[in-house]
C-alpha cells in the first residue's frame, strides 16, 4: 500500500486544471445502459472508482473504448449494444456504492437487474431504500435476498409520481434514468437538485430523453420507446474545486483554478469568503489567496445542494483548525461523518465531538504525525492539514484518495508542496 509523504508550510503557489467531476461521470456512465448506440462522454477523470464502473459496465456486456489522455483529452466510449449480464456482484458494489446506479437503466432497457445491497460504509448506513420505493412506484417488483436486490418489470415500468421523503441524489439520478425509458410521465417531487444531476439531465436530454426541471426540486420525464447515442463533456470537480480552494487558504497561498464553476460553489464560497478566504472568478476560471492575514473561526452546516456540501465538511475542519476563533461544523447528512476528528486531533487540532456538531477551536499551528482515513474526504483533508503543519507528515492508506483525486500530488507539487508518494515498507 503506498504512502504520501508532505512537508508543511509552503505556500502553494501556481496553476492547477480542474479535473471532470467524479460524482457527475460516475451517473453518466450507467446511462450508456440506456442505449443500444454509443455514448461519448469527455471530460471523464482518471480515477479508480471510474475504473471500477468501467469494470462494472464490461461485466454487464458494455464494449468501452478509452482514448483519453493525461491532460484531460480525449474521451471515454460506451456502447451497450449486446447486453450480456444484468447482475452487479457483490466484489464491485461493495467497492463502490455508485454501482447501484445501474439498476435504474437496466430494469428500464431490459425489463430485471440484480444488484447487491451496498450494505453500510465508513461514512453511515446509507440505505437504497428511496432508490427502491421509487422503482417500486413505477411497477417494479423488487426483492431482497441473498445479499442482493432482485428487480422485476415485466410488462416495463410505467410513469409514476415520486415522491421523496428524504433528498437523495442517488435516487435522483436511479429514477430520471429509469423514467427516460418507462411509458408514461414520471414526476420526480422533493428531488436533488445538485449540479451533477442537471449534468445527468443534460445528457439524457442529447439522448433524446423527454425531462424538465432538473436543477428544481420537481423533475418531469416523459418516457420515449427508445434513446440515441450522443456526445457529452462531464462538468468541473466542484468538490476538487473546493479542496484546492482551501489548500490555497490553509497554505497560504495563491493559486489559479482552471476551469473551476464559481456557480457550482456559492454557498461554500460565500463562508469561506467570511472566513477571510479571496475569491476572484475571471474568465479561465478563479483565483484564491487569503484576503487579510489570519483566517477567523465560522460555522457551517452540511446541506443538500445549494447547501454547504457534506463532501467538502472534512476540508473545512481541517481550514478551522488553523484559523482565529472558534467554529462549529454540524453534519446533518451523514451520522458517521467525523473520522479525521481523531486524526486531525493527533495533529495538533482542538476538536470536541458532540452529536452530529464538531466544536473546532483554531490553533496557531498543526503538528506534522502519522495519520490514516477510512474515506476519500477525511482523508484529503489530511493532506490540507499536512500542508500547513510543522514537519513531515506520513498519510496512510492512499487508496482512498486515488478514488476521488485525479494525480493530486503532481497538481500540488506543481504549485510548490513538498509531497511524494511511496511504497509501504511490507516489513514495517
Ligand atoms: C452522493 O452519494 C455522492 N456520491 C456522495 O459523494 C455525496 O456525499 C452524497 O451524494 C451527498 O451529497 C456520488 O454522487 C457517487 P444521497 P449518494 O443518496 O447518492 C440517505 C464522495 O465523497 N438516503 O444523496 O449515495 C443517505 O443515507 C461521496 O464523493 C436514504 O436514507 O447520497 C444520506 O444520509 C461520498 N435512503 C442522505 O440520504 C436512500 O435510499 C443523502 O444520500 C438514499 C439515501
Amino acid at each position: 500500500m503506498d504512502k504520501i509523504k508532505i512537508t508543511g508550510g509552503v505556500p502553494l503557489k501556481g496553476t492547477i486544471r480542474i479535473s471532470g467531476s467524479k460524482n457527475a461521470a460516475l451517473p453518466l456512465m450507467a446511462a450508456s445502459l440506456l442505449t443500444s448506440e454509443t455514448l461519448r462522454l469527455d471530460n471523464v477523470p482518471q480515477l479508480a472508482d471510474i475504473r471500477t464502473m468501467c469494470e462494472l459496465l464490461d461485466l454487464l456486456g458494455v464494449s468501452i473504448e478509452d482514448n483519453r489522455v493525461s491532460d484531460g483529452s480525449g474521451d471515454l466510449a460506451f456502447a451497450a449494444n449486446s447486453l450480456t449480464s444484468t447482475v452487479a456482484p457483490y466484489d464491485l458494489v461493495r467497492k463502490m456504492r455508485a454501482s447501484v446506479l445501474v439498476l435504474g437503466p437496466l430494469l428500464a432497457r431490459l425489463g430485471h437487474a440484480e444488484v447487491s445491497l451496498p450494505g453500510g460504509c465508513a461514512i453511515g448506513t446509507r440505505p437504497v431504500d428511496l432508490h427502491l420505493s421509487g422503482l417500486e412506484a413505477m411497477g417494479a417488483e423488487i426483492e431482497l435476498a441473498e445479499g442482493y436486490i432482485k428487480a422485476r418489470a415485466p410488462k416495463g415500468l410505467k410513469g409514476a409520481e415520486v415522491l421523496f421523503s428524504n433528498v437523495s441524489v442517488g435516487a435522483t439520478e436511479n429514477l430520471m434514468m429509469a423514467a427516460a425509458l418507462a411509458e408514461g410521465e414520471t414526476r420526480l417531487v422533493n428531488a436533488a437538485r445538485e449540479p451533477e444531476i442537471v449534468d445527468l439531465a443534460n445528457c439524457l436530454v442529447s439522448m433524446g430523453a423527454q425531462l424538465e426541471g432538473a436543477g428544481s426540486d420537481v423533475i418531469t420525464i416523459k418516457g420515449v420507446p427508445s434513446l440515441n447515442g450522443a456526445r457529452h463533456s462531464v462538468i468541473p470537480d466542484r468538490i476538487e474545486t473546493g479542496t484546492f480552494v482551501m489548500a490555497a487558504a490553509i497554505s497560504d497561498g495563491d493559486l489559479q483554478l482552471e476551469g473551476a464553476r464559481p456557480d457550482h460553489l456559492e454557498k461554500p464560497f460565500q463562508v469561506l469568503r467570511q472566513a477571510g478566504v479571496a475569491i476572484e472568478p475571471n474568465d479561465k476560471g478563479l483565483r484564491v489567496y487569503r484576503a487579510n492575514g489570519p483566517l477567523q473561526g465560522t460555522d457551517i452546516m452540511t446541506e443538500a445542494f445549494p447547501g454547504f456540501a457534506t463532501d467538502l465538511q472534512a476540508q473545512f475542519m481541517a481550514l478551522m483548525a488553523t484559523a482565529e476563533g472558534a467554529s462549529m461544523i454540524t453534519e446533518t447528512i451523514f451520522e458517521n461523518r467525523f473520522m479525521h476528528v481523531p486524526e486531525l486531533t493527533r495533529m495538533g487540532a482542538d476538536i470536541t465531538v458532540h452529536g452530529a456538531s464538531a466544536l473546532v477551536r483554531g490553533q496557531k499551528r498543526l503538528k506534522a504525525a502519522p495519520v490514516m482515513a477510512t474515506d476519500l474526504r477525511a482523508s484529503v483533508s489530511l493532506v490540507l492539514a499536512a500542508l500547513a503543519a510543522e514537519g513531515e507528515t506520513e498519510l496512510n492508506r492512499v487508496y482512498h484518495l486515488d478514488r476521488g483525486y485525479e494525480r493530486i500530488e503532481e497538481k500540488l507539487a506543481t504549485c510548490g508542496a513538498s509531497i511524494a508518494r511511496s511504497k509501504e515498507d511490507i516489513s514495517s
